[in-house]
C-alpha cells in the first residue's frame, strides 16, 4: 500500500521534497546534504526539485551566482551517498523563476548591464522589455516567485536542468505551474517536444485544473503520468483534481504537505491529527503524511525537511497504518 508505481520507479509513496533546502531559510550546504543522505538511508526513492530553487541575486550584482543551487544540491547529494542510485528518481520543474520583491527594470537584453551570456538578469529572468508577468509573492519573505513558461525559456532551462543534475535524460519534468502571459496548449507543447527529443523520460505538471489535464493529457498523451498539486489538510482539494487524477490514471503528487513554511495557515486544520499523534506517542506530521497516503492508492507525497530528524520522521509515516477509528476521527 505504501509503495507505488511513479515514472517508470516502482518506489515508496512518501518522497522527499527539496524546496526548503535550497530557497530562503535554507541550511548551510553540508546539513543539507546530511538531510537528504538521511531521506535516502531511511528509503526515500523520490527527491522533487525544481530549475528555480535558488535564491535571486541583489539587482545590480550581475549574473544571478546561486542559479541551479537547488539541482546540484540534489546531484552532489546523489555523487556522494553510497546507496543505490538507480533506484532514485529525481523530478525537476520548468516555467518559473524567482524575483526580488519589487522586481527592477529590464532593460533590453542586448543593453542590459546586468545581463548573461544566455541573455538574463541578476534574477536569472529573459523576460522582454517591460512585460509583465505573474509574481507570487511569500508572506514575509523578501523573495518572490514569478512564471516564465514561453516554450523556448521551458525547452532551455529543461536542459539546464539536466546539466545542474549532472544526467542525459530527466526522469521526470513538471511543467511547474500555468503562466498567465503563455496560451497552457503552448506549455503543454513544450513539453511534447522535450519528450520526443529525448530530453525527458516521462512528463508532468503542477498548479492545474481539471480543464489543464485534460488539456495536457490530450496534447501530452501517455508521456504524462503525474499532476503535482498542492493538498493538505489545511490546503483541501476543491476542485477534487485528485479524484480526477484517480479516473485519468495519473499520480498525484501533494506538493506542501505539511501545509507549507513559506506562507500563515489555518493551523487549526491540524488539531485532529495532533489528538490522533498524541494518543499514537508520534509527531502529528506523521500522522498527516500517513492520512494523506490512504487518500488515493497513486497519491505521493514529498515533504520538504531542513534537518536529517525531521526527514526521518516523516518517512516513518511508510509505516504507520492509521485505523478505522483513526481514520473517522480524521477529514474524509
Ligand atoms: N509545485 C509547486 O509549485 C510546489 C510548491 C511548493 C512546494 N513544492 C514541493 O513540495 C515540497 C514540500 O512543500 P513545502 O516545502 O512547501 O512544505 P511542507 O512539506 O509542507 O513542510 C513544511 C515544513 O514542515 C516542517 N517539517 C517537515 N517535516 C516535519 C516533521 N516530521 N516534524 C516537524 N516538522 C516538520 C519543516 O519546517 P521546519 O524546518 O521549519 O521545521 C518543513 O519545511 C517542496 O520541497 C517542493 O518540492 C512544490
Amino acid at each position: 500500500m505504501m509503495d507505488g508505481e511513479l515514472a517508470g520507479f516502482a518506489i515508496p509513496r512518501l518522497g522527499m521534497g527539496t524546496m526548503a533546502l535550497a530557497i530562503e531559510g535554507r541550511p548551510d550546504r553540508d546539513t543539507a546534504i546530511r538531510t537528504i543522505h538521511a531521506g535516502l538511508d531511511a528509503g526515500v526513492r523520490y527527491l522533487d526539485t525544481a530549475w528555480s530553487y535558488y535564491l535571486p541575486s541583489e539587482p545590480g550584482t550581475g549574473t544571478a551566482k546561486d542559479l541551479g543551487y537547488g539541482e546540484k544540491l540534489v546531484r552532489d547529494a546523489l555523487a556522494s551517498w553510497n546507496g543505490p542510485r538507480d533506484e532514485v528518481l529525481v523530478a525537476t520543474k520548468t516555467g518559473y523563476r524567482r524575483t526580488m520583491e519589487v522586481p527592477a527594470f529590464v532593460a533590453p537584453v542586448s543593453d542590459s548591464p546586468e545581463s548573461d551570456t544566455q541573455g538574463r538578469d541578476s534574477e536569472g529572468c529573459s523576460r522582454r522589455p517591460g512585460e509583465e508577468r505573474q509574481h507570487l509573492q511569500a508572506a514575509g519573505s523578501q523573495y518572490g516567485w514569478m512564471a516564465d513558461s514561453r516554450p523556448e525559456t521551458m525547452i532551455r532551462d529543461a536542459k539546464e536542468s539536466a546539466l545542474h543534475l549532472g544526467v542525459d535524460t530527466l526522469d521526470l519534468l513538471y511543467s511547474h505551474g500555468p503562466d498567465p502571459a503563455v496560451p497552457y496548449e503552448d506549455q503543454c507543447g513544450a513539453l511534447k517536444q522535450l519528450l520526443d527529443e529525448g530530453v525527458i523520460k516521462y512528463a508532468g505538471i503542477s498548479r492545474v485544473n481539471n480543464e489543464q489535464i485534460d488539456l495536457a493529457r490530450g496534447i501530452i498523451g501517455s508521456g504524462l503520468v503525474a499532476v503535482q498539486n498542492q493538498f493538505s489538510p489545511s490546503h483541501p482539494d476543491p476542485e477534487h483534481t485528485m479524484e480526477h487524477c484517480a479516473e485519468l490514471g495519473l499520480a498525484f503528487v501533494c506538493w506542501s504537505p505539511l501545509g507549507g513554511f513559506l506562507d500563515t495557515f489555518d493551523q487549526s486544520a491540524y488539531d485532529p491529527f495532533r489528538t490522533v499523534a498524541a494518543q499514537r506517542g508520534c509527531s502529528y506530521q506523521r500522522v498527516v503524511l500517513a492520512w494523506e497516503l490512504t487518500r488515493y492508492e497513486r497519491l505521493f507525497t514529498i515533504p520538504s525537511a531542513r534537518n536529517p530528524q525531521e526527514i526521518n520522521d516523516s518517512f516513518a509515516a511508510t509505516q504507520l497504518q492509521l485505523t478505522q477509528e483513526e481514520l473517522a476521527m480524521l477529514p474524509c
